[in-house]
């Protein structure tokens, strides 16, 4: 009726979807996600998940990240945090394959369950064995009070608001908040992680709301990008450190709303396979900002162009070494490198936005997906 299409439209903030209207939220809610938690200015970082059970948490052996989809590439970014920033060793771990290989579970082990629904069946399941393994579990959950936020023994909310677009955008950025802010408190604590560094990276994380508002302003380009390349029948995402999950994201996002094949790698394991697949026909999109690895991701590059591969660059506001090589490039602005996948994400969700918005597919609701997945 004409009474539920006025609903809805007012239900998507005037944007055409909600996949596109929860993209642009994302400098307020990774803002909620941040209220009242990150205080720059006192050099704190409030939560009482964490404060309530910091010995259990600074003194693991282990993390075990337990996850599904898109909250299992929040879960790779946060190895490459809590490991650099926390020195403890992590796994992460599809949940689905988890749960079935009568997983080894030590006391001082801590499972961190991310899951955007809190409803995933093969999360939850994996979860509900470690608890009875006697694991200690928090959880880094979007929806209050889900199953997996009962279950968990302590956690934190990603505040990300309701999230209807199957394809996960906002809660992503959420989960990486999250995680960066524990990171930062259990490293703090732990003394791995230098006072000033931690002070840094405050500032930095406290800066990313304005940002990603930066990068939103520039969804045009996106979407001319979007129409070069809509009809291409493959796509290769490649990033190296932080970048590589951002990699993992922004093939699955463009798989689930285009229908487009594509794949992430690591950018120097391409040379063990998918460089087999570079042709002038193959667009393959770097996740290259500046960071430890940009050198290296440079010379992956200049393999890429020896094989006249198509090459779409995600680069750093000012470099001017990269956009010359590339075919096309979106920018975002300079960070530190730990929290480059929450600005790197976003031209990669507008990407796959606009090439599905182009092949006039429905983006809220791709076929055969489900927002939450509550069976096995
Ligand atoms: C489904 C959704 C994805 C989501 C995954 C895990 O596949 O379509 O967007 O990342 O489930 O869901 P969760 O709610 O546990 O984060």
């Amino acid at each position: 009726t004409k009474l539920d299409m006025d609903l809805a439209a007012i239900e998507k903030g005037g944007y055409d979807h909600f996949m596109l209207k929860e993209i642009h939220e994302q400098p307020e809610t990774i803002r909620d996600c941040l209220r009242g938690r990150l205080l720059p200015e006192v050099g704190k970082i409030i939560m009482s998940g964490i404060e309530n059970h910091l010995e259990a948490l600074t003194n693991a052996h282990r993390m075990i990240i337990v996850a599904c989809g898109t909250s299992w590439h929040a879960g790779l970014v946060a190895e490459y945090m809590i490991e650099e920033l926390c020195r403890i060793p992590v796994e992460v771990e599809y949940a689905s394959e988890f749960r079935y290989r009568n997983p080894i579970i030590h006391k001082g082990d801590v499972i961190i369950a991310i899951s955007q629904s809190g409803e995933t069946a093969d999360t939850l399941v994996a979860l509900e064995n470690a608890k009875e393994k006697g694991a200690f579990i928090f959880g880094v959950v979007n929806v209050v009070g889900s199953s997996i936020a009962r279950l968990s023994n302590a956690g934190a909310y990603t505040h990300a608001g309701p999230e209807i677009g199957v394809a996960s955008t906002k809660a992503f950025t959420g989960q990486l908040a999250v995680l960066a802010m524990m990171a930062l408190k259990i490293g703090l604590a732990k003394g791995t992680l230098m006072h000033d560094r931690y002070l840094a990276l405050m500032q930095e994380l406290a800066d990313i709301p304005d940002k990603v508002r930066e990068i939103l302003k520039n969804t045009e380009r996106v979407q001319q990008i979007a129409e070069k390349y809509k009809d291409a029948n493959d796509f290769l995402y490649l990033g190296r450190g932080y970048n590589f999950p951002v990699a993992l994201e922004g093939a699955l996002k463009l798989k689930e709303i285009s229908y487009i094949h594509a794949e992430g790698y690591p950018a120097a394991e391409m040379k063990h396979g998918p460089i087999a697949l570079v042709d002038n026909q193959l667009p393959v999109v770097f996740v290259a900002t500046k960071d430890k690895y940009y050198e290296k991701v440079i010379s992956n590059v200049q393999e890429i162009k020896a094989r006249k591969g198509i090459v779409i660059a995600i680069a750093t506001e000012g470099d001017n070494t990269l956009p010359p090589m590339a075919n096309d490039t979106l920018f975002v602005p300079e960070t530190d490198e730990v929290l480059a996948p929450l600005l790197s994400v976003i031209p990669l969700q507008l990407l796959s936005y606009y090439v599905g918005v182009a092949k006039g597919y429905d983006v809220d609701k791709p076929r055969n997906l489900a927002k939450s997945v509550t069976v096995e």
